[in-house]
């Protein structure tokens, strides 16, 4: 269960509490007696990232932080103590626990809450016992207590409230997330945060001739489905949308160029693309940012069923384009573009999609970045690149010159969905080119979105890469278009 966070004017000397240090000072408001203190300040002095105090009725955790805030890289340290802290927290099995400050910089109780509940997920619907280490509790309440304001409790909380559910769909299996399902979760979701959604069901996908999805389906025994999420709030700041485009590959085997070797181990996750843009209306609904957002999702699982696309079929896509299949496993592409060319109804003024698409962008970046390749002006791509630091989803950006584009021309057909051995990342985002005229930012989260271990906070498989940072994209936009006005 995520804990809930409340704002407290002061915290009691009964209640265990962190305390969020920028100086090797203490407080008298902890109420630590002389002995505590003092190797509470020698433990500091020594460099000691924190130190904990239990005294017979409550507990004490002192975090030291660095007070250069201008570095956004302080930010990160803070998050990654309060990760380093969640075994200790738990061992004490605290109902409550409050987070407070002392000499730190203004947001410091935010980053460190932000990191500590990141790092509480679990997901444990499918669990019928207690596993080991689940027989203490995380603290189901926070109590905040400083110069915090609401607003940022807000955005706090909403914001963890859509990594947690982008989490969960991530880390549903198949066999629960189809397609269908994905759905009718994000409907609930837009039910809740007061975004609207229309789901396309496969008639109309073929009324729509989205051959790139359809064909994708065609191994399936479940129906594809595309959703349209809107918020389009009444006092919106810009005159065209910006919509993003998730992937929602609820599995991905591959297809017939079925996947080997432990290849297929996270497949499930193929949809994080979608789970991030789920989350990303959600916070920016419930938050009520004045940005007409739409979010695309086309959705189904990739397999190599009776009826399944072959390479060397063709294709014609939404936009009447064709394609040659050269791989069935380079299906993101196929099910983006159909989104990318529905999108066009809009007049977007900006397109940004979000995929786990080539293994590439895993191989070239590792976990450390995601990949961005655009053609959009570059105003866009300095906000992002300074929300990338301030959340710590950094972006690297790929070139995007029109020479790779060259790589994926066909013999038969006008475009094929696989480039040579070389530069995968960017054949790909060359294809998705092809479907739009509208400014385009592609984020490939292959690397960033699905993990096989703990990344400090970003906790292994899921951790809804993206989601933070687009978030804040838009919370920045905002005051981007207020001072143009
Ligand atoms: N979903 C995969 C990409 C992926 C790989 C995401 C590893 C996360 C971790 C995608 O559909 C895929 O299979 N891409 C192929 C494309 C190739 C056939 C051109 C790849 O990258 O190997
Ligand atoms: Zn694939
Ligand atoms: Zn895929």
């Amino acid at each position: 269960m995520k804990p809930e966070i409340k704002l407290i004017p002061a915290i009691s000397p009964e209640q265990s509490v962190i305390c969020i240090l920028g100086k090797e000072r203490i407080p008298e408001s902890l109420r630590l007696n002389k002995t505590e203190k003092e190797y509470a300040l020698k433990q500091l002095r020594a460099g000691e990232e924190y130190v904990f105090i239990n005294s017979y009725f409550k507990c004490t955790y002192l975090v030291k932080v660095k007070d250069d805030v201008s570095n956004y890289k302080t930010r990160e340290e803070l998050r990654k103590t309060a990760f380093k802290l969640r075994k200790l927290i738990r061992s004490n099995d605290h109902t409550e626990l409050a987070i407070t400050s002392w000499d730190a910089y203004k947001g410091a109780i935010e980053d460190f809450t932000e990191g500590l509940i990141l790092s509480f997920y679990r997901f444990n619907k499918y669990r019928t016992k207690e596993a080991e280490d689940e027989k203490k509790n995380y603290p189901s309440k926070l109590f905040l207590s400083g110069d915090v304001d609401k607003a940022d409790i807000d955005w706090l909380t909403y914001t963890t409230d859509a990594v947690y559910l982008a989490r969960d769909l991530i880390h549903e299996p198949v066999n629960y997330l189809t397609a269908a399902k994905l759905a009718s979760v994000i409907q609930k979701t837009g039910k809740s945060a007061g975004f609207s959604v229309e789901v396309l069901n496969k008639g109309k996908i073929e009324a729509l001739k989205m051959g790139g999805l359809l064909a994708v389906n065609r191994g399936s025994v479940d129906p594809p489905a595309f959703c349209i999420l809107e918020w389009h709030p009444e006092k919106s700041l810009n005159k065209k949308p910006i919509v993003l485009i998730g992937k929602g590959i609820v599995y991905d085997t591959g297809g017939l160029n079925l996947k080997t070797g432990d290849y297929m181990a996270m497949m499930k996750g193929d949809m994080a693309g979608a789970a991030t843009v789920t989350g990303v209306l959600y916070a920016v609904a419930k938050y009520g940012i004045p940005i007409h957002v739409i979010g695309l999702i086309p959705a189904t699982d990739n397999r190599p069923g009776g009826n399944a696309y072959t390479q060397g079929d063709v294709i014609t896509m939404h936009n009447k384009l064709t394609v040659e299949v050269g791989n069935t496993d380079a299906e993101g592409r196929l099910v983006l573009a159909d989104a990318l060319s529905y999108a066009s109804k809009y007049q977007p003024e900006l397109i940004i999609d979000v995929a786990t698409l080539t293994g590439s962008a895993a191989v070239t970046f590792s976990n450390q970045a995601i990949a961005l390749m655009t053609n959009a002006d570059r105003k866009y791509i300095s906000l992002l690149e300074e929300c990338g630091n301030m959340v710590y989803e950094r972006i690297a950006e790929l070139p995007f010159w029109e020479e790779y584009g060259e790589m994926i021309k066909s013999d038969i057909a006008d475009i094929r969905n696989i480039g040579g051995h070389e530069a995968g990342a960017i054949t790909a985002g060359k294809f998705l080119e092809h479907f739009t005229k509208y400014p385009l930012i592609h984020l490939d989260i292959a690397g960033t979105g699905l993990l096989k271990k703990d990344d400090f906070y970003r906790l292994k498989l899921g951790p809804a890469s993206g989601l933070r940072l687009l978030a804040t994209f838009m919370k920045m936009l905002t005051a981007d278009y207020k001072r143009k006005k």
